[in-house]
């Protein structure tokens, strides 16, 4: 899509959360995650998916081309070095997508051109252009991207995306890959672009930003200022380093200030923030409680006279509505006695869609858990619905576990375990507390040793049979598997999601789904 055909007030939403997000540590996620995410995106009401980086590795191009056939409505993009295998992959990961992109980036300044590429300014203008050339060949869809362009000399900037724009490229993304650029700079950036590049009406800008000081958003916003069209970001704002600009900020952003950026956007707002939830839960990256649209202190007034403001006005000290970002949080408490359609508006109301079978499956644990615990809050329902596709997928089953600890002493634990393949496992180990006795068996049961690097937990609602979701980060052959949980024993739950995570090493082992290391991507990309 050209600016020319398009309305000039509409700013796309790129979202790379399942490539420059899946990218920063600790938050990679395997095939199925990765189309979970992407089919929230679309309905989020995202303009671009970048699905991966097809030439990263069987995995990844696996994962582009799954989206590609599955996910319908955003146009779907895939990465690729200005090399003719890269862009050779990402074409065919993406091509069976209805609106396919192929994303070429190469980088562009002095300091990459010497220390990394060890290339001269016109070999680089000719690798460009041919890896351009080569794209347009195979997709309509071209994006180009000169990496660390905002360390890049103005004049050789403009030089790159004419001759790239010259040889087919159809969106030129100005990327701050270090995140170094301020808002200013970056609007006199793109002003240059759109006034010296002949045929930039023709072309859609785009800008990409990183928050190393901060300043991602600010920068996208500044950029957007000046006539880019395109924003590059990711829910939550993961991302390499201290992350990308933030989707949900972004957007609130231009929609909240209307009357200064002048331009709208097709996200429907009131989706972030289960879609923001979904990823997080997924990544196991925790949203900040202070994190700026989303967070839970986001619109929690604590001063007696903001208190007092809120009761007279809810204007007087909120910019926007939580229902406008999608929490609809209230103290409805649903309980065992609570009907099917009481819990589906419940869901509804939470930002969910789910089909008859997903709700019935979820409906089926509510009532389950309704017997343990007895109120259940909007936490507890968000928390089976995020849990929904994960969690007891096998191979390894929980039977059983028991677990002894007394202060001064080391704990036990027995845990009993089966195989989806008949096999039926029992082991006791000792430990420094019940959590870590139980892993130890697990890990003895199943024959499978890990480091542990993280063990979070967090209570997910309200009350003293609250529910404890549990995060476990691990270590396994030089890759990082993280595996979540939500019950309301908090031990049990450490011990399902440390489950999770063996099962996920074993179907990694078999080839079933297999997890793409991040150190993949990051040796393919610095091999450029
Ligand atoms: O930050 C960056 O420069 C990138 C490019 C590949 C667009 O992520
Ligand atoms: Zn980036």
């Amino acid at each position: 899509m050209t600016t020319t055909d398009r309305d000039p007030d509409r700013v796309l939403i790129f979202d790379t959360t399942l490539r420059d997000g899946e990218q920063s540590p600790g938050c990679s996620m395997t095939p199925e995650e990765k189309l979970r995410v992407a089919r929230a995106l679309a309905e989020l009401g995202v303009d671009v998916i970048e699905a991966g980086f097809p030439a990263a590795s069987r995995g990844d191009w696996e994962s582009v081309n799954a989206i590609a056939r599955e996910v319908h409505g955003p146009i779907i993009c895939g990465l690729a070095r200005c090399n003719a295998d890269d862009i050779q992959k990402a074409w065919t990961a993406v091509k069976d997508a209805a609106r396919p992109r192929i994303h070429v980036f190469l980088a562009t300044s002095a300091i990459h051109r010497e220390h990394k590429l060890n290339m001269a300014k016109d070999e680089i203008i000719r690798v460009a252009v041919e890896g351009v050339r080569l794209a347009r060949s195979l997709c309509e869809d071209i994006e180009f991207s000169p990496e660390d362009a905002s360390r890049t000399e103005l004049d050789f900037l403009t030089e790159v995306v004419q001759a790239v724009v010259d040889a087919g490229a159809t969106t030129i993304n100005v990327p701050d890959t270090v995140g170094y650029t301020t808002p200013q700079e970056f609007h006199e950036t793109f002003s240059h672009l759109k006034r010296h590049v002949r045929g930039a009406d023709r072309i859609t800008f785009s800008v990409h930003c990183h928050d190393d000081l901060g300043m991602a958003v600010a920068n996208s916003l500044s950029a957007v200022q000046a006539g880019a069209r395109q924003v590059e970001c990711t829910i939550n704002g993961i991302g390499e380093r201290a992350g990308n600009c933030s989707l949900e900020e972004v957007v609130m952003a231009i929609h909240t200030r209307q009357q200064v950026f002048g331009v709208r956007t097709g996200v429907h707002s009131q989706k972030l923030y289960p879609t923001c939830r979904l990823v997080s839960s997924i990544t196991g990256m925790p949203i900040p409680r202070n994190k700026a649209v989303i967070g839970e202190n986001a619109f929690a007034h604590e001063s007696g006279i903001h208190q007092h403001g809120m009761l007279k006005h809810a204007s007087t000290y909120e910019i926007m509505r939580p229902k406008d970002v999608g929490l609809s949080r209230t103290n409805l408490v649903l309980g065992k006695h609570s009907g099917r359609h009481a819990f589906r508006e419940r869901v509804r109301d939470l930002g969910f869609e789910l089909d008859d079978a997903e709700l019935n499956k979820v409906f089926e644990r509510f009532k389950a858990l309704a017997d343990r615990k007895k109120e259940l809050f909007d936490g507890d329902i968000e928390a089976l619905v995020l849990k929904l596709d994960t969690e007891s997928g096998g191979p390894w089953f929980l039977d059983s576990l028991y677990t002894e600890s007394q202060s001064g002493t080391d704990a036990s634990a027995r845990v009993q375990l089966h195989h989806a393949d008949g096999r039926q496992v029992e082991r006791t180990a000792s430990g420094d507390g019940p959590v870590d006795a139980a892993l130890k068996a697990i890990e003895e049961a199943t024959d499978t040793q890990v480091t542990l690097r993280k063990f979070e937990v967090r209570s997910v609602s309200s009350g003293e049979d609250a529910q404890g979701e549990a995060l476990v980060t691990v270590e396994h052959n030089g890759r990082t598997h993280r595996g979540s949980s939500v019950t309301t024993n908090i031990v049990e739950s450490g011990v399902r999601a440390f489950l999770e995570v063996v099962n996920r090493i074993e179907l990694g082992r078999q080839g079933g789904r297999a997890q793409l290391a991040r150190t993949d991507v990051r040796e393919a990309q610095e091999a450029v």
